[in-house]
């Protein structure tokens, strides 16, 4: 019997395969172990050195003009990832793969991330939100990794996920255990980061359409 080997195409089972799906069946995925133990460390490293260098800053809402800080929407401080040490890089390299998998088989054009380390302290939270409004910014697919290794259940810190951006009822509660990833539609799916009470590390990405100022883009009605 030759052995069946599959190569492209067809639906998979792999982490990237279950993570589409879960998109296009219901706009966002969980993947408990994403991340390898070894990048988790030497992620987590990075971000304790550089937060203490004072390298991070309070986190902002909004963009441009709109941009302020809310003491009352979100309580984190953040830095962005600018591929600047190999964790980081490994890291992109996983995420970009990420991209063209969903590109590959959802079409949804997506032409490049940005993505930032977020910490929050005992008492940080972010509220309800959505991460894109229809046109308000490029951002189409939201991805969030957990770097905490000791996690519990009392740490509290849970992303609360709802289904669709006016679902009162939130379908799902994550623990930002060390190695998750969750990854959902940007406009669609609304979350929260509900009040940690130890220090709680993450790294929030997006994928975002290309924002370039090609005519067939900014239609002048
Ligand atoms: C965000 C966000 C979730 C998290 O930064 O927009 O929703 O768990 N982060 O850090
Ligand atoms: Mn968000």
């Amino acid at each position: 019997m030759p052995q069946l080997i599959q190569t492209t195409g067809g639906v998979g089972d792999g982490p990237r395969q279950r993570i589409v799906d879960g998109l296009l069946t219901q706009g966002f995925a969980v993947e408990p172990a994403y991340l390898s133990p070894t990048l988790v460390r030497a992620l987590r490293r990075e971000v304790h050195n550089r937060d203490q260098r004072g390298e991070f800053s309070e986190a902002a809402i909004g963009r441009h003009a709109n941009l302020q800080q809310n003491e009352f929407v979100r309580r984190d401080r953040t830095l962005w990832l600018d591929g600047s040490t190999l964790a980081q890089l490994r890291l992109l390299e996983e995420l970009e793969q990420l991209r063209v998998e969903i590109n590959r088989t959802l079409f949804l054009g997506l032409f490049d991330l940005e993505a930032h380390f977020a910490l929050y302290p005992p008492g940080g939270f972010y509220k309800r939100h959505l991460d894109a409004f229809r046109g308000d910014n490029p951002r189409v697919v939201s991805v969030v990794l957990y770097l905490n290794p000791r996690w519990r259940p009392d740490h509290g810190g849970c992303l609360r996920v709802w289904p669709h951006p006016d679902a009162v009822t939130p379908v799902l509660d994550v623990a930002p255990r060390a190695g998750t990833l969750v990854c959902f539609l940007s406009e669609r799916i609304p979350h929260e980061v509900l009040a940690a009470h130890a220090d709680r590390i993450s790294i929030a990405g997006w994928f975002r359409r290309n924002e370039g100022s090609v005519p067939w883009s900014a239609p002048l009605l």
